[in-house]
């Protein structure tokens, strides 16, 4: 199975004048790295929203582990048990606790609050971050914030994962740290890893880069990747 599949996908904002995906027809293996590259406002953070049916498509499908998000019953569900989502700014809440923070995703599944508890302590040890468990968010440092918001992306165990400039805050030294940890992940689970970032050494440690400019995707493997004018 793909982890995703696009056809003909548009998406124009303000009546049409701004047209932020131009037809995008895209393939992403089961199990694969891609990195989404290009300019600011090339469309790669729609290109995101459409995947984690954030947004809705103005023409076009897009089918995510084999659904097809426009048929879709129940998409809040399906959301938040296959897809784990991590962005810049990690939307944190401000006034519930860290470990609190990461059961909100599991709140669709029926488990109890016990249950909760202790695969979000779990998660919040892999990211190195037990002790934290119980402390305010704007007590931890950006780089822990980041860590936070990856276990709980990671909290239903999701098949794919998106992440939406995911290390563009953070210092080089924290950033390689959150990168690796995304990459293990991928590595040791198989986790489908969809990573939008401006940072060119970031891009290239997926197995793919796919480049888009102006809503179209203009090159999206290696080969054609080695031959074209990316600013490295
Ligand atoms: N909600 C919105 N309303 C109006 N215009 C938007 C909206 N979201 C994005 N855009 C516009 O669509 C284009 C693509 O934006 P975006 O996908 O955020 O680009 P990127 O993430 O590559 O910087 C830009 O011109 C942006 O201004
Ligand atoms: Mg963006």
């Amino acid at each position: 199975m793909n982890a995703v599949e696009i056809k003909d996908l548009y998406k124009s904002y303000e009546d049409g004048k701004i047209k932020a995906l131009n037809g995008i027809n895209l393939t992403i293996r089961d199990g694969e790295f891609v990195s989404i590259i290009g300019p600011s406002g090339s469309g790669k953070s729609t290109l995101l929203n459409m995947l984690g049916a954030l947004d809705v498509p103005d023409s076009g499908s897009i089918s995510v582990a084999g659904r097809d998000l426009k048929s879709s019953k129940k998409l809040n569900e399906f959301r938040a048990e296959s897809i784990g989502f991590i962005f810049q700014l990690h939307n944190l809440i401000p006034n519930i606790s860290v470990v609190e923070n990461i059961e909100i995703p599991m709140f669709t599944q029926k488990l109890s609050s016990k249950e909760m508890r202790s695969r979000a302590l779990k998660l919040l040890d892999d990211v190195g971050l037990k002790d934290k468990a119980d402390m305010l968010p704007n007590k931890l440092s950006g780089g822990e914030r980041q860590r936070v918001a990856i276990a709980r992306a990671l909290a239903n165990n999701p098949s794919i994962i998106l992440a939406d400039e995911p290390t563009g805050s953070l210092d080089s030294k924290t950033s390689s740290k959150i990168l690796k940890q995304l990459i293990d992940l991928h590595e040791d689970k198989n986790v489908t890893l969809i990573i939008v970032t401006h940072d060119m050494d970031v891009a290239k440690l997926a197995d793919r880069v796919i480049e888009v400019l102006d809503g179209e995707i203009i090159s999206a493997d290696e080969e054609s990747l080695i031959n074209s004018k990316i600013d490295v």
